[in-house]
């Protein structure tokens, strides 16, 4: 049983989050949840998986129906990849109070300077920062508080939350500072293995993305056999075969994305791919990826589909983990409260 109290907060504990914006791509998948499959097989620490949601109505207004439909389509996603809601805490983000109150104090940390930084909030407010809600440019600080309000050790994200993880640990290392107190941990982010970030297949440049208005840039969870093999032969490449070592693939982006989602795809690396394929017509090869790609990502979208028939069962794992969840995080924010100075805390 492990001890769940604030004193433990330096042992390993791994958290990660997804918003329940859209479906699930293949950059969600090799980027972020195979990679909490198999920490949670590794076993020996706790495993916390969270569907986002309140992070899900920061960007533009979401239908309600389609809120709880992605929650829980989010949910048989995360059990038909392999989370196993009995070895891991799996639920969604509001169904626990503690990190939206965590998230306020927070705000109180947080600087506008460091907010108006970030890449995402550029990129997403862009020009229409007047517009925009506040809840978008608060953000990063709801981010902070999802890991900390567990005292999570090490975050499994994809590449593009890299600056957001760095921000957490500014905010952890500036709520330790100015109360006198090492109280948080400073979260190590986990960005592994061979598609960190997996890129949109109509432009090498740009990422993969749920958002996208072209279903055609991306693979989603739920795509059959037929529509991955035809989105992978129709993915942009270049006419020159696969080169002899991954520096043939330098400013080939389409070319590196293919090859980075077989190795993803296959546990192995790039070098040991392109070693394989050297010389091969990329006809051919894409042939190879949406073979691996079906074997793979089909009993997923199967088993995802299955799981969606009964929604009173998600609904109860969603409850079950959240209680779990709020065991953890009710001691850590008593704590926080007593440090910060709320009176009856
Ligand atoms: P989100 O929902 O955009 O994405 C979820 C996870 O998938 C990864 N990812 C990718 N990895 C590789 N290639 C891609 N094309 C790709 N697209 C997405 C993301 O890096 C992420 O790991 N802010 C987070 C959600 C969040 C969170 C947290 C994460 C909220 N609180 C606490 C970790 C810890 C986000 O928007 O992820």
């Amino acid at each position: 049983m492990t001890d769940t109290t604030p004193e433990t907060h330096f042992d390993r504990r791994v958290f990660s989050g997804i918003q329940p914006s859209g479906g699930l791509t293949l950059g969600n998948y090799l980027g972020a949840i195979k990679h909490f499959v198999d920490m949670q097989d590794e076993g020996g620490y706790p495993t916390i998986y969270c569907m986002v949601d309140m992070h899900a109505i920061t960007a533009k207004f979401i239908d309600p129906d389609t809120l709880r439909r992605n929650t829980r389509e989010l949910c048989a996603g995360f059990i038909a990849s392999g989370i196993d809601p009995e070895k891991s805490i799996l639920f969604n983000q509001s169904q626990v109070a503690e990190h939206a109150q965590l998230a306020w104090i927070f705000n109180c940390v947080a600087r506008m300077g460091w907010m108006g930084r970030m890449t995402q909030w550029k990129d997403k407010a862009g020009k229409n920062a007047e517009n925009s809600s506040l809840g978008l440019f608060a953000y990063p600080a709801l981010m902070a508080a999802d890991i900390l309000v567990y005292h999570a050790t090490h975050v499994p994200v994809g590449d593009d939350q890299k600056q957001h993880l760095e921000l957490t640990r500014d905010i952890a290392a500036k709520f330790n500072h100015d109360y006198g107190q090492e109280f948080f941990p400073i979260t190590e982010p986990v960005i592994r293995g061979a598609a960190t970030r997996v890129m949109n297949l109509q432009d090498g440049t740009k990422k993969m993305s749920k958002s996208d208005p072209s279903d055609r840039t991306r693979i989603n969870m739920t795509d059959d056999a037929d529509t991955i093999a035809k989105k992978i032969r129709r993915a942009k490449t270049d006419p020159d075969p696969l080169p002899e070592t991954v520096d043939g693939l330098e400013s080939r982006p389409e070319a590196r994305n293919l090859v980075n989602i077989y190795a993803a795809l296959a546990d192995t690396t790039p070098a040991a791919v392109v070693a394989e394929h050297a010389g091969a017509q990329f006809g051919a090869f894409k042939v190879a990826l949406s073979d691996l790609a079906v074997d793979r990502l089909a009993p997923i979208a199967t088993e995802m589909a299955r799981l969606m028939d009964d929604q009173a069962e998600i609904d109860r794992i969603l409850a079950r983990g959240a209680e779990r969840a709020r065991e953890i995080a009710a001691p850590i924010l008593k704590k926080t409260y007593e440090i910060v100075g709320m009176v009856g805390a």
